[in-house]
């Protein structure tokens, strides 16, 4: 009897419950779970170095509770030039402090923050950045809204910049929604015009910050598959920030899982995993399985109260 796709997708759920069993068992009890190599690591051979955190400290002014708070301390990190680098970690970790220092929207307290070797001294046309709200302009179309960026970095005539924005709005499958306005487009669509607006700046490198969290799962995954061609695609160098580890571990080529009070780096892990890769994979879930036994281990028992945010199963 020849096995169809009903069988197929049976399979499938099957091993869909396995693994969501296993993802809530203790650390010891996954001791059958088939061991995935993660190696933990930072290099990359003889790479250029396009972003380098040197012994990064950030504390914030702030009032009362807040004053003083340190963000961040001592924080070494590189990035690789066409790398796609997640931060991970609890909320509060650093993880937006550190794309702003990137970004050049402040400068560090203590330590350096690189490009290209130089200390960034401010915001610029080579690094552009996405946020987790998609901040178009509701009074323009969503052609001009990506338009209007390339405005800003003084690009070409009017038709040219007209085509160059239709390109990009193509490369996100937003062609045909042109000469609609953003209200007249679900979360998705508008992420995917921000998306479209960053890109259009070709950018050496794109600053993502939790770009997708506010979306449905599905459109959630949609993206992840676009974001991922379009990474393959333009070889740009992304610094993506999430509090899901199974998107890091779909989207990354290292993960740079962080820690907080006071906002550390806990560690790096370089996930190889073929590309393009798919949500429901099995090597996506075995890796998952391993970073979650991998921190089970090292924080038992304080886990809960260190990594509050930390989603490590969605
Ligand atoms: N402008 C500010 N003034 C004072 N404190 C700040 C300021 N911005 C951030 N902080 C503090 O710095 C720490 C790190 O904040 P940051 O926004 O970088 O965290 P995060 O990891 O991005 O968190 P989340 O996942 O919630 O977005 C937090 O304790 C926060 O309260
Ligand atoms: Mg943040």
């Amino acid at each position: 009897m020849s096995q169809g796709p009903t069988h197929e997708a049976a399979k499938s759920a099957a091993l869909e419950r396995n693994l969501a069993e296993a993802l809530t068992l203790e650390a010891h009890e996954l001791a059958g779970v088939p061991e995935v190599k993660v190696e933990h690591a930072s290099r990359r051979g003889d790479a250029e170095v396009l972003i380098e955190l040197a012994s990064v400290s950030q504390r914030y002014a702030g009032e009362g509770a807040a004053a003083g708070r340190v963000a961040l301390e001592n924080v070494n990190l590189r990035v690789f030039k066409g790398e796609f680098v997640c931060l991970v970690g609890p909320s509060g970790c650093g993880k937006s402090t550190i794309l702003n220092l990137i970004a050049g929207f402040m400068q560090p307290s203590d330590g350096r923050v690189l490009y290209k070797g130089a200390p960034i001294k401010g915001p610029g046309p080579d690094r552009a950045v996405m946020f987790q709200d998609h901040a178009l302009f509701p009074w323009l179309t969503v052609q001009r809204n990506v338009e209007f960026g390339l405005k800003m970095a003084n690009a070409q005539e009017r038709q040219i910049r007209k085509k160059h924005a239709r390109n990009y709005l193509a490369m996100v499958n937003m062609a045909g929604h042109e000469r609609e306005y953003p209200h007249q487009l679900s979360g998705g669509m508008r992420q995917r015009v921000a998306l479209a607006r960053s890109l259009a700046l070709e950018s050496d490198v794109l600053l993502m910050d939790e770009p997708f969290s506010a979306l449905d799962p599905t459109t959630r995954d949609m993206l992840h598959e676009q974001l991922q061609r379009i990474w393959m695609e333009t070889k740009k160098t992304i610094v993506f920030v999430t509090h899901s580890l199974k998107e890091a571990i779909r989207l990354a080529d290292r993960i740079v899982l962080m820690g907080s009070n006071p906002g550390r780096i806990r560690r790096e892990i370089a996930v190889d995993i073929p590309r393009p890769r798919e949500l429901n994979s099995l090597a996506l879930d075995e890796i998952n399985i391993v970073l979650r036994r991998e921190l089970q281990n090292e924080h038992r028992p304080t886990l809960p109260v260190e990594l509050p945010g930390v989603e490590y199963n969605i």
